[in-house]
């Protein structure tokens, strides 16, 4: 075996496509989702509707089609129309005739929430079993909240995930700008749990009178600070990283803290590639030192890309690595490793929920 089976994806999970603002009405835009190709749009009255994006006819793709004034979508092919449920209502070439039953294209489910636009790409008659975890800064007044991407990543998300839930990749990866050795030697404290049906899990990383790097310094002013930041897998479609500073010795003073809320959205498309959107989430009124006239959100949004960029790099690597077969081959898990070794245990009880078989029981 090459690829180790978790390093597929999950389909019965709930995905962000995009933040509100990236569906205005009646603008089509194509998607791909756990192989699935899907056209979706917002409709004249506000709601998102998403479909299969292939034709019924002959998988012509429905988004590049256009909307009608009646709210149907036209085939830019051969002309046939489709209502909001994904039935075929108009055949130009049969003006008259009955639509055979069979001119549908299937619906997904759809959530709108905090902000966010969310999928089921799997088996619709399981998309009660869990719901969209909630994110309530997104969107939320007191926050402002600023998208970092999208940015297709050529790996399998799991390893975003993994990437997120150990920060001891801070030194080397991000040394000098988030990062530096001292971050590595923080203690790391686990949580779990369950909300809404997601399983989910991570670190808890606290430290005092800690020197924080320069960007930190920069969106965050402290030099020396008390400092708590977590790291969670919400679900397979969501990680979130909340950063808490104090000026060193000022651990809880409301007054004085500064810091951040990381979504990390990472939406596979397939086995090997995934959409990640990071939605930077600072108080609204905060500013950075670096740059004064800058809110914090906006200025760590602006610097987050080049953090980023490593993280890609680090990742297309790692994916690289991953088409040699595991003979050989010894994976090591240190103590920091605890919350990558849950992560994987949810997604494989996830893929044996949908895919039963010895396929999946092998890869733990
Ligand atoms: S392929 Fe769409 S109408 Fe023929
Ligand atoms: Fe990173």
């Amino acid at each position: 075996m090459s690829t180790p089976a978790h390093y597929t994806y999950v389909r019965n999970c709930w995905y962000v496509v995009g933040l509100s603002h990236e569906f205005p009405k009646e603008k089509l835009t194509g998607h791909t989702v756990c192989e699935r190709p899907i056209v979706m749009w917002r409709t004249k009255h506000g709601d998102v509707v998403a479909y299969d994006d292939r034709c019924a006819h002959k998988r012509f793709p429905l988004s590049k089609g256009r909307l009608m004034s009646d709210g149907t979508l036209e085939c830019a092919y051969h002309g046939l129309r489709y209502d909001m449920t994904g039935k075929c209502v108009m055949i130009p070439s049969h003006p008259t005739g009955p639509i055979s039953p069979q001119a549908v294209v299937t619906p997904f489910p759809v959530v709108e929430q905090d902000g966010l636009v969310w999928i089921w790409p799997g088996d619709p008659a399981k998309s009660h079993l869990r719901k969209p975890p909630r994110i309530p800064e997104v969107g939320d007044g007191a926050w402002e909240s600023v998208l970092v991407g999208p940015h297709d990543v050529a790996a399998n998300y799991l390893l975003m995930v993994e990437n997120l839930l150990d920060i001891t990749h801070f030194y080397p990866l991000h040394d000098g700008n988030i990062g530096d050795i001292a971050n590595s030697r923080i203690p790391v404290e686990f949580g779990e749990g369950e909300v809404d049906g997601n399983h989910y899990c991570g670190t808890i990383r606290k430290v005092k009178n800690y020197k924080q790097p320069a960007y930190l310094v920069d969106w965050f002013h402290y030099e020396m600070v008390d400092r708590h930041h977590t790291h969670f897998m919400l679900s397979p479609a969501v990680t979130k990283v909340v950063m808490r500073n104090w000026p060193a010795g000022e651990e809880g003073n409301a007054e004085q803290e500064r810091g951040y809320v990381l979504v990390h959205a990472h939406t596979p498309v397939n086995a090997t590639k995934h959409v990640w959107r990071v939605i930077v989430n600072c108080p609204a009124h905060h500013m950075a030192k670096g740059a004064p006239e800058m809110s914090t959100a906006q200025r760590v949004a602006s610097m987050f890309p080049a953090v980023a960029e490593e993280d890609r790099w680090a990742l297309d690597q790692q994916q690289a690595m991953l088409k040699y077969p595991d003979e050989g081959y010894q994976e090591v898990f240190l103590k920091p490793d605890i919350a990558i070794r849950r992560a994987r245990k949810i997604f494989i009880d996830l893929l044996r929920e949908e895919q039963p078989g010895p396929k999946v029981a092998a890869a733990e």
